[in-house]
This record gives C-alpha cells, structure tokens and sequence, in this order.
C-alpha cells in the first residue's frame, strides 16, 4: 500500500503500541510491562507500520525454540484497516523470523475474529486445533504455518 512505512519497533514506541493494543483488544490487551518485556525479549521482532510518521499498526513475534515462532499480537487502528496494512506487517514479521532461523509460525485467534481469521487463511496458515475458553468465555483457534527459508548465516 502507497505511503506505508514499515520499520522495526524501538524502545520509545512503547506508548503507542500500548494504546494501539488497547484500541485492537479492549477486553484483552496486553499490559505495558509486558509489551515492554517483549521489545526487550532477544529472540523477538517487532515491526511497526507507518503512515505520515504516525505509528497506525504493529506486530510482536517471538522465536520460541530452534524452529518454532509465535506471533503474539497483531493490530491495525480502526481507521486505516482493510488498507493491506495487517499483510505488509505480517509479511514483514514472517520474513524476519524466517531470517532468525524460525521454520514455522504459530498463533492464537479467537474464534469469530473474521477478519483475523481471513488474514491468516489468506496467507497460508492452517487451523491446528482449539484451546477451550482461551479468551475466558471464547474459545481459541490454533493456526501454523511453515515458513519459507530465508536465513542468511
Ligand atoms: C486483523 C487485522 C490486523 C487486519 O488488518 P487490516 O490492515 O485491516 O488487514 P488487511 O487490509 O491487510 O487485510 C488482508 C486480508 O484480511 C482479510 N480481512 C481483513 N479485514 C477483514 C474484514 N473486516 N472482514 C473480512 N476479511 C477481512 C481479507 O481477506 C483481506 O484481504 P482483502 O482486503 O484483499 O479482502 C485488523 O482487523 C485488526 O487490527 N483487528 C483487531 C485486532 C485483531 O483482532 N488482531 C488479530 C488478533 S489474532
């Protein structure tokens, strides 16, 4: 999409993925503390996007184990989605764990989360199973996907 930035994530943008989270889950959103802890976790990649240097999405990734990569959160502002933006941030955090030497990718959605769930079918991954009231009362879908190779070491 014209006029998206796409960047790595650094320290002094935790305010604004604290209050894009907010705005993307506002009964599950993630704490501070803990969108800090994963910035700082050695193993993650976080990506933000960009448009008129205002950060309007982001995506948090880690690197579990050898192979195994997790996406933890992934999150547009209302106003600048169905813009291809949650792709371009999901491509990019693919293509960096993929670098990172991450194989597959995992994540968890909740059931009923249509365009989530959309997105993901959409880009390859496929439904591994059901975590019974993952989000409390909703249950949470599992979904993998391999990963094409890209480390560079
Ligand atoms: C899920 C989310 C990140 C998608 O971001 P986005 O920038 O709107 O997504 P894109 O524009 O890149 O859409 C890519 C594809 O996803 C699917 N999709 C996205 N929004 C959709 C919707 N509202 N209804 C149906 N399909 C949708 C479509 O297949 C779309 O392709 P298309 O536009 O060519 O039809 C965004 O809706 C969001 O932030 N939701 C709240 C947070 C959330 O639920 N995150 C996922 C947690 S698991």
């Amino acid at each position: 999409m014209n006029g998206v930035v796409l960047r790595r994530a650094r320290d002094e943008d935790l305010d604004a993925l604290y209050m894009i989270d907010k705005v993307c889950f506002p009964r599950h959103h993630f704490s501070k503390y803990f969108i800090r802890l994963l910035l700082e976790y050695p193993s993650s990649v976080a990506i933000v996007a960009m448009i008129s240097s205002r950060i309007v999405g982001f995506t948090i990734g880690v690197i579990e184990d050898e192979n195994e990569s997790r996406i933890y959160t992934i999150g547009v502002l209302p106003d600048f989605r169905r813009r291809g933006i949650g792709r371009l941030l999901l491509e990019k955090l693919e293509e960096e764990l993929a670098r990172q030497g991450a194989v597959k990718c995992r994540l968890e959605v909740m059931e009923g989360n249509i365009p989530a769930l959309q997105l993901y079918s959409k880009m390859g991954y496929h439904r591994l199973g059901v975590i019974r009231r993952y989000y409390g009362d909703k249950d949470g879908i599992v979904m993998e996907k391999v990963l094409k190779p890209l480390r560079t070491a």
